[in-house]
């Protein structure tokens, strides 16, 4: 597990060292999920990829950029690796900070079966986030990286994040979005998953909902590179992450690319999401 985080280490110095090239040229391809990979897209998932099948208790690997997942021949390793080698890369040309998820699994790619992850923030700084039992805040500086504590959020915060496209939220979500509003909470909203999570827990609380819509029903943000990562590092930050009625960690995966709505916060704003989504459980969900 330590060699997998050490690894992470590596890659984010050499991944942020490549987006400070300035070539930002569009590949004509997209990724398996239908959106225009970046050229900075596949050379940070081949990176990644590389050094991660380097390690012996690696079994293969799966991500964003790739349709299907990449085994080893012949390994009696345990550990799956699914990564968003680059997520929010579109933010890139206009300069906002973007990241990289992953989670562990063991042997099987489950929400289950999840047993650590953590995300790279390519901001202003370097930073990156490791969660395993408890969630490790670290910061890259003067060629060293340096451990700034743990994260840990309180059971309230201030700060919502509402995703999708509002023009196709349900009423419903739309009264629970404005619901907080109406308490005085902030508007912080990026476009990145990765900057957007990681202020709610740097803030200590809030937050960041990425509904079922009619034009996604089963919302935007995939499983298992982005959502069962984050739960995780939500969880063993004291919060929760829920899918509006059912906790994310607990979902099925039939396909490596599935996506699922999502809610990530404190306790007492996944306790309002929870009762408004269950008031609905004998309604549908768009
Ligand atoms: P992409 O990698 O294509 O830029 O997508 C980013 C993801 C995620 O990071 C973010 O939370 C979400 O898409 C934003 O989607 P909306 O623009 O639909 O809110």
């Amino acid at each position: 597990m330590s060699l997998v985080f050490e690894t992470f280490k590596t890659c984010a110095i050499e991944i942020d060292t490549l987006l400070k090239n300035p070539s930002t040229d569009y590949l004509a391809s997209q990724n398996s999920s239908g959106d225009m990979q970046l050229k900075i897209d596949v050379q940070a998932d081949k990176l990644i990829e590389q050094k991660l099948l380097a390690i012996e208790s690696i079994k293969g690997v799966c991500s964003e950029e790739k349709q299907e997942a990449v085994y080893k021949a012949d390994s009696n390793a345990r550990l799956l690796v699914a990564y968003d080698p680059l997520d929010g890369s579109s933010l890139v040309d206009s300069n906002l900070s973007i990241g990289t998820i992953f989670g562990i699994y063991d042997e099987v790619l489950e929400s289950r079966a999840l047993v650590a992850s953590g995300y790279i923030v390519y901001g202003p700084r370097l930073e990156i986030v490791l969660a395993h039992k408890q969630v490790e805040h670290w910061r890259y500086c003067a060629g060293a990286w340096h451990a700034l504590g743990t994260l840990q959020l309180k059971s309230k915060g201030k700060i919502n994040a509402p995703g999708g496209t509002q023009q196709h939220w349900t009423p419903r979500h739309k009264a629970l979005i404005d619901s907080f509003f109406a308490q005085g909470y902030r508007l912080r909203y990026s476009g990145g998953m990765v900057p957007d999570l990681h202020q709610i827990l740097i803030k200590g609380g809030g937050l960041f909902s990425y509904p079922a819509t009619q034009d996604a029903p089963e919302g935007k943000l995939r499983k298992l590179f982005e959502v069962f990562p984050f739960a995780f590092v939500y969880e063993c930050a004291g919060g929760e992450a829920i899918d509006g009625t059912k906790r994310l960690l607990e979902l099925d995966v039939k396909h490596i690319h599935d996506s699922t709505p999502c809610f990530f916060g404190s306790s007492e704003e996944i306790a309002r999401v929870r009762d408004t989504y269950n008031a609905l459980e004998n309604h549908t969900r768009i």
